[in-house]
């Protein structure tokens, strides 16, 4: 492996986008989501919508950077010649770095589902129109949607926390696949 300010740059990035990734996750899931049972619903429902969004601008920041620090340090370090043309799913290191790849489309798939039908629903406005039966039934559906967001970021988070293995498993081998 040839230590290049290229490498330095992508690894760095790549990481860097991990622990973004992964620590937010972990944050959100198991440090500020309990501790908003502690406080009244409806501030909790505040603390939750505004922490969400500024959240969901760090996930896409790093989703976008996974494949732009991924594809430069393939180029500076990874083992090119064994994932040219077929070799890609004949090579161990080829079928890891794929499942990689694909992996992170689930993340984004995950994204888009988070952001752009859940997030609407949750940040929907209370309102009194349509009377206690529209209220109760809008309420039903932001909790049912809260519960959706909560298993998709704890699916996310073992699916990151297995793409790190794959990673770490190409970095000191020749991948797991
Ligand atoms: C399209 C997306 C991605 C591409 C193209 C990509 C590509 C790569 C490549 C080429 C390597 C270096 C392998 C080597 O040393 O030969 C790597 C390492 C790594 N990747 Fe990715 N990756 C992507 C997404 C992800 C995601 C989503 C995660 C985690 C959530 C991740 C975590 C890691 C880790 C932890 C390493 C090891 C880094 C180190 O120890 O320096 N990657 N990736």
């Amino acid at each position: 492996m040839q230590s290049t300010w290229l490498s330095v740059l992508a690894s760095y990035l790549h990481v860097i986008a991990v622990a973004t990734y992964l620590g937010g996750s972990i944050a959100m899931e198991f440090v500020l989501g309990p501790a908003q049972k502690f406080i009244p619903p409806a501030q909790a429902q505040v603390i939750g919508q505004k922490s969400a969004d500024k959240f969901l601008m760090l996930v896409w920041g790093s989703l976008i950077l996974f494949p732009i620090s991924g594809m430069l340090l393939f180029f500076a370090i990874g083992d090119q010649h064994t994932v040219s043309g077929l070799q890609f799913f004949t090579t161990t290191y080829g079928r890891t770095l794929f499942a990689m790849m694909f992996l992170w489309v689930v993340l984004v798939v995950n994204g888009f589902i988070i952001t752009f039908v859940y997030r609407p629903v949750l940040n929907a406005k209370a309102s009194s129109k349509g009377g206690s039966k529209q209220v109760n039934s809008n309420l039903e559906k932001m909790q049912k949607a809260a519960k959706n967001v909560s298993l998709i970021t704890r699916i996310d988070l073992g699916v990151a926390l297995f793409i790190v293995l794959l990673g770490v498993s190409m970095v000191y081998g020749n991948g797991i696949l």
